[in-house]
C-alpha cells in the first residue's frame, strides 16, 4: 500500500514539474502588451543623452539578435555597438541620417551582413558553421552543402557577389526587426538608419573600425536610447485590410 502511494506520489511531482517545465517554455505574453510595444516603437530622431541602457537591457537587446532566424541557420551578419565618442564622430559626416542620433542615442549598434567569401555554399565559414556550430555529422554536411548549393546556384539565382550581399541583408534585417521589438517591449526605443554613404562608411569600417571589408559590408545601423520628446506625428499606417488578402 506504501510502495503505491510512494509511487503515486513521485508520478504526481513528475507531472507537475513536466507541466511547469512545458509552461516555463511556453510564452504567454499578453497580446495587447505586445501591440502596444509596437504602437509605442517610433523612429526616434532624437534620444536623452542623460539616459544610459543597462548592460543587462542591451544584452537582452542583442541576444534578440543573436536568436534570430536566418536562411539555413548561417547567421550571415555581424554587430559592432559603437561607443566610442570618437567613433561615432567620424561617422557624422558620411551617414546623413545620423548624427543627432550619434549625439544623443545610449547605444549605436552597426549592422553589417556578410560577403559572398564568407557566404557562399564552399566557404571555409559555411563549412565552420556545419561542422562547430551545429556539429552536424559528415553524411549530414554533405546533403545540407549540397542542398545549400542548389539553393544558391538553381532557387534563387544568387550568382553575382551583389546579389549574395543583398540575400544575407535580407536576413540581418529580421535580427534588426526583432531587436526593435525587443526594445519596444521594455520600452526602450530606437530608430533604424540607412542615412549613409554605403561606400564611404565601408572605406571608414576599413579604416578605422578593423572590418575586413571583402567580407562584411554595412546593412544598416540603429540606435537605441530613451526618446528625449513624444514622438511628433501620431503613428500612421495603411489600412489593415489594404495590406491583407485571405484566400
Ligand atoms: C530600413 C529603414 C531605414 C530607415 N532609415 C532612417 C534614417 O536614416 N533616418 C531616420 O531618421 N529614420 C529612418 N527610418 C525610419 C522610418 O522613416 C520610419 O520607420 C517610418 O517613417 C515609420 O515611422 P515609425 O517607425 O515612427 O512608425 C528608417 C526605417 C527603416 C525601416
Amino acid at each position: 500500500m506504501i510502495t503505491i502511494y510512494i509511487f503515486a506520489t513521485i508520478l504526481f511531482i513528475v507531472i507537475i514539474l513536466i507541466l511547469e517545465i512545458s509552461n516555463m517554455n511556453t510564452p504567454n505574453i499578453a497580446k495587447e502588451d505586445v501591440l502596444n510595444a509596437f504602437q509605442y516603437r517610433h523612429a526616434t530622431k532624437e534620444f536623452d543623452a542623460t539616459k544610459t541602457i543597462s548592460d543587462e537591457n542591451m544584452t537582452f537587446i542583442l541576444k534578440t539578435a543573436n536568436l534570430s532566424p536566418s536562411s539555413f541557420g548561417f547567421e550571415p551578419w555581424h554587430f559592432i555597438v559603437v561607443q566610442d565618442i570618437e567613433l561615432r564622430e567620424l561617422l557624422k559626416p558620411v551617414a546623413w541620417g545620423a548624427p543627432l542620433k550619434l549625439d544623443t542615442a545610449s547605444h549605436f549598434v552597426l549592422g553589417l551582413s556578410m560577403k559572398a567569401p564568407m557566404t557562399k555554399w564552399d566557404s571555409d565559414y559555411i563549412m565552420h558553421m556545419m561542422k562547430n556550430v551545429k556539429q552536424f555529422p559528415e553524411d549530414v554536411i554533405e546533403m545540407y552543402s549540397k542542398f545549400y548549393r542548389e539553393f544558391q546556384e538553381r532557387d534563387f539565382s544568387l550568382d553575382t557577389d551583389k546579389k549574395l550581399f543583398d540575400w544575407a541583408s535580407k536576413q540581418a534585417y529580421i535580427a534588426l526587426g526583432n531587436m526593435m521589438t525587443s526594445a519596444a517591449l521594455i520600452g526602450i526605443d530606437s530608430c533604424p538608419i540607412e542615412g549613409f554613404h554605403q561606400e564611404k562608411v565601408e572605406a571608414l569600417l576599413q579604416e578605422k573600425f578593423e572590418v575586413d571589408t571583402e567580407k562584411y559590408g554595412l546593412s544598416y545601423m540603429v540606435a537605441f536610447g530613451y526618446r528625449k520628446a513624444e514622438p511628433p506625428h501620431v503613428k500612421s499606417r495603411r489600412n489593415f485590410d489594404e495590406i491583407i488578402t485571405w484566400k
